[in-house]
């Protein structure tokens, strides 16, 4: 137990027990830079950021915050946090730099160097298999749109379990398919920048495919006693007026059932097929697909940042489309011409979301009653903020005071979860580093480290002292 008992304890202070996982999330693509060293191929970010227009001042991830050559030292910086546990992603392209055939084996190196690293420090490595950098021959081959992709990721699963299975923590197949999906071919503002509804729609069949052949495939070749998880971004949407409800209803088919659905029930939502038919019969779902989607998988990880407002569009006027994704492009969702986004109230984050602790709560307490049992963690939360370094007795300091608040405001809607009975295990900060925010490229900051993007040097910022100390004692500042 944590040093302060719940009797001397203030009774703003809350406690998360000292089982509670803290930790932070990176991802490949938006750490690592190195992206033509050691035989790796190029993903589908490397083409769509390259493409003049895709990306925010025309950034890329070539060196993005150059973690591939400084592992070592920010496995010391996760030491210093005392971080429970670290999410990153594995760079499916520096593993397979085609999408098939055999390993690379400084691929492998480098995430047995990440493992081992973390091991050694005490921080429970929890790795994303699918975290959107596809292989770009594999698009070339049709991306996630046909089935073979599904297939090939059963593979590079396979090689990966082999050589990490003996050490990784959790195995997350897939984080948010629903980006992968709809951002990446329907909306376009992600790679691969398709915007073909109907596409999308077989991409979400063929990442959940994927989920299940992915776990399949780790089941068969890991030698520890992993646990398996998905993450998902579940939406959390409001309804507004009297057709809000129904818009609810669709959205939540497309962007939440359309995924929990075949995962944790085994079957697509009835109304789902029923709102796409004109889009879509669904034939590329085979007779076994729902049985091999179906896992049974040991944690459901949650990212979690805004809410969003709908209603029916009513065809006056000029139909508002505040889309939780500020990067607009089309829209992300098939079949929804008729649905109207309507802006939140503030505050916002500089990404322009909603800062809604309330919605983490909600989104909790709906998952639980949906699937009651699940144990969840909270895979991604945190905030952009427009960060000002000033000097402090002489060194950079980054008072990020609004950040601090935002994850002490949502760890609090977690804990308030839980003591209601939602079986919350961990809880990971969204981001170690500001980093390559996809297709805003480095102008928004997540890090709850600084990077100087000229010098590429670390500066925590005070929310990583204080996140620092939240993982320590396990008990959250009123
Ligand atoms: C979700 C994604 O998983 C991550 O890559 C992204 O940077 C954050 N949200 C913030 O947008």
């Amino acid at each position: 137990m944590t040093s302060t008992s719940a009797a001397t304890r203030p009774s703003s202070q809350l406690d998360f027990g000292t089982d509670f996982l803290f930790g932070s999330a990176t991802a490949a693509y938006q750490v690592e830079g190195a992206a033509d060293e050691d035989g790796r191929g190029r993903s589908i970010w490397d083409t769509f950021s390259h493409t003049p227009g895709k990306v925010l001042n025309g950034d890329t991830g070539d060196v993005a915050v150059d973690h591939y050559h400084r592992l070592e030292a920010d496995l010391d910086l996760m030491q210093r946090l005392g971080l429970g546990a670290y999410r990153f992603s594995i760079s499916w392209p520096r593993i397979q730099p085609t999408g098939s055939g055999p390993a690379n084996q400084a691929g492998l190196d480098f995430y047995s160097r990440l493992v081992d690293g973390l091991l050694a420090r005490d921080i429970l490595p929890v790795a994303t298999l699918y975290h959107w950098d596809l292989p770009q021959t594999l698009e070339d081959e049709g991306g996630w749109p046909v089935r073979a992709t599904a297939e090939r990721f059963a593979a590079y699963a396979d090689i990966v379990g082999r050589a990490l299975g003996d050490r990784v923590a959790v195995w997350t197949t897939l984080n948010e398919p629903w980006c992968a999906a709809y951002l990446g071919y329907a909306a376009g503002v992600h790679a691969p920048g398709r915007t073909e509804p109907a596409a999308a729609l077989r991409a979400v069949h063929h990442l959940n495919l994927a989920h299940g052949l992915g776990i399949e495939a780790l089941r068969g070749v890991v030698s520890n006693d992993p646990r398996y998880s998905v993450t998902h971004n579940l939406h959390v949407i409001r309804p507004e007026g009297p057709t809000g409800p129904e818009a609810v209803r669709r959205l939540d088919a497309l962007g939440n059932r359309a995924f929990t659905g075949p995962m944790l029930r085994g079957a697509y939502p009835d109304d789902l097929i029923a709102d796409t038919a004109t889009i879509t019969d669904w034939p590329f779902v085979a007779d076994d697909d729902l049985a091999v989607i179906h896992q049974p998988i040991d944690v459901l990880g949650i990212n979690y940042y805004s809410t969003s407002r709908v209603r029916l569009w009513d065809g006056a006027g000029a139909k508002q489309r505040a889309d939780s994704h500020p990067a607009g492009g089309a829209s992300p969702w098939p079949g929804t011409d008729d649905i109207e986004f309507l802006p939140q109230p503030g505050p916002y984050t500089e990404m322009g979301w909603n800062i809604e602790p309330e919605g983490l709560y909600d989104l909790l307490l709906s998952v639980h009653d949906q699937f009651p049992g699940q144990q969840l963690m909270i895979t991604e939360n945190g905030a952009a903020f427009a960060d000002q370094v000033t000097m402090v007795d002489g060194r950079p300091r980054v008072q990020d005071r609004d950040r601090i608040d935002y994850l002490q405001r949502h760890l609090a809607a977690v804990h308030r979860a839980i003591e209601d009975g939602v079986d919350v295990r961990g809880y990971f900060v969204w981001s170690l580093l500001d980093n390559f925010e996809w297709s805003f490229g480095y102008s928004k900051r997540f890090g709850i480290v600084r990077v100087d993007y000229d010098t590429l040097e670390r500066i925590e910022k005070d929310s990583a002292r204080w996140y620092a100390e939240l993982a320590r004692t396990g008990v959250l500042p009123g």
